[in-house]
């Protein structure tokens, strides 16, 4: 068994995860990239075991950028996307052959600006869209009445302009990227944001080398829509405005990747009665399984105790000192003993890459492969890793 606390990647549970995302691109639109979000878990490892499955890089910074070229892709294998982008590593991406979808009205100046001094590289980028998801599909914002602040608003001509500008500089528009979050997930939502995208081409005479449909989709071991569904019906939308044997479909599956795939290990170090309740504390944390404290369903958990006599409830809690890092609360479940042992499923997305040093340093993570052997691919951070300043990356990170 090995030492709590820790992450556990299932191997072939990540591998099947990966071969659905591939097999329904290339049943649907062959000419495809799939590209993996890092934001939703930079574990080096993943990192480079998908690249080793011939996934791209999907990264929104400087950083994330240069953690895609660390860990091995190269840069025409990486598609930069989001608003923060630095003016030399933009340049340089472009330079380098990455896919580039601007988000700030700064880089489209920067990109101009690289078009002018370089006239003969025929530059060519993506411009992320601000479009209304709430008008096309009620129900599905997460964003309020507000709307979203990513991209070039469609509505007010902010899109319009910064095609302009880049015309202005010599750039050519070569992509759309068109990612929302959406409450549901559904299918709809990706129905809506292809129309959209098939509007625009056609309205804009568009030639595009991409269209870059983003992330958001739901993914689950047996449940549906499944990624099969969502490719068929982008491919339905966009048939008709590109030609898929040219235009190629971008997708950056984050979430929906590495969730289920990844478990939490965790033991109980103390159990104590305070008038009715019974708390069972133990060494993990909502630090570590919900880093923004935001979770609301309850968590899937699988006990291992030597327990029979069950109580009616246990708070079973973090070991931080905050009062409301509590996990969840067992109805009727045996009474846990110290030492006995939860497994928290479907933890994988956004919680590595939030990892905490609130307390205690963050965890350590193995890899189980299709026998139940267990690989350690990260140790657990130490004060030495603190005080060296690799809080955040672990110098003993073992990437394959
Ligand atoms: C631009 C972009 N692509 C991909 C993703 C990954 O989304 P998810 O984790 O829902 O798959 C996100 C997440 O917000 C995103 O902003």
């Amino acid at each position: 068994m090995i030492p709590t606390p820790a992450f556990v990647v299932d191997e072939p549970l990540l591998a099947l995860f990966a071969e659905r995302f591939e097999s329904a691109l290339e049943r649907h639109w062959p000419n495809s990239i799939l590209s993996y979000s890092f934001k939703t878990n930079a574990l080096p490892w993943l990192i480079s075991y998908l690249r080793e499955r011939g996934f791209w890089a999907e990264v929104v910074s400087d950083h994330e950028y240069e953690l895609a070229l660390a860990l091995g892709y190269p840069a025409e294998r990486i598609v930069y996307n989001g608003p923060v982008k630095g003016r030399e590593r933009l340049r340089a991406a472009l330079a380098a052959g990455s896919i580039v979808n601007l988000d700030a009205k700064r880089e489209v100046e920067w990109a101009a600006e690289l078009g002018r001094e370089l006239p003969d590289a025929q530059l060519a980028v993506g411009l992320r869209v601000n479009w209304d998801l709430e008008a096309r599909v009620p129900g599905e914002s997460t964003t309020g009445a507000a709307g979203s602040r990513f991209g070039f608003n469609v509505d007010n001509g902010e899109l319009d302009e910064a095609i302009a500008r880049l015309r202005a500089g010599g750039v050519r528009l070569a992509g759309l990227h068109m990612h929302r979050n959406s409450r549901s997930q559904a299918v709809d939502v990706y129905r809506a944001s292809a129309t959209l995208a098939a509007e625009l081409i056609a309205e804009r005479g568009l030639e595009l080398d991409w269209v870059d449909i983003g992330g958001g989709f739901f993914g689950s071991v047996d449940g549906r829509p499944t990624f099969d569904d969502y490719v068929g019906a982008i491919l339905e939308c966009l048939a008709g405005a590109v030609d898929p044997a040219r235009t190629r479909l971008i997708v950056e599956p984050g979430g929906s990747l590495t969730a289920v795939p990844i478990e939490f290990h965790a033991s109980v170090v103390d159990v104590k009665w305070v008038g009715d309740s019974r708390f069972v504390v133990t060494d993990t944390s909502r630090t570590d399984l919900d880093p923004l404290f935001r979770r609301s369903r309850p968590f899937a958990v699988d006990l291992t105790t030597t327990s029979t006599a069950t109580v009616p409830s246990q708070i079973v809690s973090g070991f931080t000192c905050m009062e409301d890092d509590r996990l969840l609360t067992l109805e009727g479940a045996p009474g846990l003993r110290v030492g006995d042992r939860l497994v928290f499923r479907n933890v994988g997305a956004y919680t590595m890459s939030y990892q905490s040093t609130f307390i205690e340093l963050p965890p350590a993570v193995y890899v189980r492969d299709a026998t139940g052997a267990y690989t350690q691919v990260r140790e657990r951070a130490s004060v030495a890793d603190y005080l060296r300043g690799n809080t955040w990356l672990p110098a003993r990170i073992l990437a394959r």
